[in-house]
């Protein structure tokens, strides 16, 4: 059959709220033009994150109902601890309450003023917790990555050379870790190969650096490769998962992405000095080493999520639903990264709306649009997140690139939002000579996007 169907039935559902356009215009005005202040139930179709928002299956719930809430040793540590070990094969695992708490104790450990970490792209909160210890956080995408247009297998992995470049310019012995983040989030979703994994870990050993995934959306990349690098056809995608982790030393990861659940996440290990340091500071900062800030029945569905992440009917399903959205918009002409990630699509707002200067925020723009048009709620990731002001003139100094992400959360939509979403996009893009460009009227000192309120030109 021709026909890719959502692989599970559905147990439980959650109305969602209708509003009118003239409500949606009346509630984003108060929110200040910002989705992030939208209430959730002001929102029809929510595409905001991918991150802690997957639908949980029938047997997580019943995990959750198991939960061992013992303080220490609860057999629900147990759980998880051997199913991220059959992912991993890493020998120390250590639960905390989501990714970038992981973050925080390793780079805390391991930053410092001085120091450099590498990486194919950084998602902002592993920049911000490598920033916090005074080190810098270095980006090294490959060249075709920086292209939304172009077409490749992998565009989210490094530039090998570049790597070692830059190794041999600030020396080796300032870069504690060369990290991988799987899929590449903040570069449109897109995938690394096997062969540019196994190309670090070779680089890595030259000069005696440790080697780690971000691993969110680990799944998601294996497939890919699965899908797209030549050998991997016949491999399951657990073989292919345990490949991919045997060449890096650890992990950091948010398991409100590929384990399937609403909050959770893990460091890994291989070098049992530093996982004891580490464990010393997840004691001060998240709990004891058999929780680590999470509740038992967090654990057990994370051990049951990911089992039932690297299924290949969920996972065939799951990448096919965000092509499936990415083919329609194409289709109608609009400009997205190409080819579509495994989480997201991304619209590529400087060649939807080119007549907006980057100043006024043209993913800004369409990001209320949507909202407008359709109660689609999703996000800016341009020159909103991403943008500094020169410290001379004031001026702002744009971001590389102006996207708005459309996040698919896991398990959650079926086709026919998935066509209702595609058809609110398409209609913003039909009139969008019509759209304007937005000011920023208030913003924090850090991490803008989530609080700025904004204003229509
Ligand atoms: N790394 C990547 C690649 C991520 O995408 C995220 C979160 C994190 C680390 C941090 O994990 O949220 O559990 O602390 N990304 C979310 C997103 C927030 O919407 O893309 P966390």
């Amino acid at each position: 059959m021709k026909t890719i169907i959502e692989p599970f039935k559905i147990k439980t559902v959650e109305p969602i709220k209708f509003t009118t356009k003239e409500e949606r215009i009346k509630i984003l005005k108060e929110a200040g033009y910002n989705t992030f202040l939208i209430h959730a139930d002001d929102v029809l179709i929510d595409l905001l994150t991918d991150s802690g928002t997957s639908a949980m299956s029938s047997e997580q719930w019943s995990g959750i109902m198991r939960g061992d809430e013992s303080y220490a040793g609860a057999k629900s540590f147990y759980r998880f601890e051997a199913a991220v070990k059959k992912i991993t094969n890493h020998k120390f695992i250590i639960p905390t309450h989501q990714g970038r708490a992981a973050e925080k104790i390793l780079f805390s450990i391991l930053g410092g003023k001085g120091k450099y970490f590498v990486s194919n792209t950084f998602f902002d909160t592993t920049r911000a917790n490598i920033e916090f210890t005074g080190a810098e956080a270095i980006d090294l995408l490959c060249e075709i990555g920086k292209h939304p247009e172009q077409r490749a297998p992998f565009k989210g992995n490094i530039d090998i050379n570049a790597l070692e470049n830059f190794i041999n310019k600030v020396g080796k012995e300032n870069i504690p870790l060369v990290m991988l983040t799987i899929t590449n989030n903040s570069g449109g979703g897109q995938p690394v190969s096997m062969e540019n994994i196994r190309e670090v870990r070779k680089i890595c050993d030259k000069y005696n650096i440790r080697f780690y995934f971000d691993a969110c959306r680990f799944a998601e990349n294996a497939y890919f490769i699965k899908l797209r690098e030549k050998g991997y056809q016949n491999k399951t995608v657990l073989e292919i998962v345990q490949e991919m982790f045997s060449y890096v030393d650890g992990s950091t990861m948010s398991a409100k992405k590929d384990a399937l659940v609403n909050i959770g996440g893990w460091l890994s290990l291989n070098d049992e000095e530093l996982a004891t340091k580490c464990r010393n500071l997840l004691i001060v900062t998240e709990g004891f080493p058999t929780y680590g800030g999470l509740a038992g029945r967090d654990l057990e569905a994370i051990a049951q999520g990911l089992e039932e992440v690297i299924d290949e009917h969920y996972l065939k399903y799951r990448i096919r639903s965000i092509e499936y959205l990415g083919e329609k918009l194409l289709a109608a002409g609009v400009p997205i990264i190409e080819p579509p990630g495994g989480h997201a699509i991304y619209i590529d707002a400087k060649r939807f709306a080119p007549h907006i200067p980057p100043e006024q925020y043209p993913g800004q723009s369409i990001v209320c649009e949507l909202y407008i048009e359709g109660g689609l709620r999703t996000v800016e990731i341009g020159s909103v997140m991403f943008g500094k002001y020169d410290k001379q003139t004031g001026k702002l100094i744009p971001a590389m690139m102006e996207l708005v992400r459309l996040a698919i959360p896991r398990r959650v939509y079926t086709q026919s939002h998935i066509d209702y979403v595609a058809e609110v996009v398409t209609e913003v893009f039909n009139h969008r000579e019509l759209l304007k460009g937005y000011k920023i009227i208030y913003e924090a000192p850090v991490l803008r996007h989530f609080t700025a309120r904004f204003q229509p030109i």
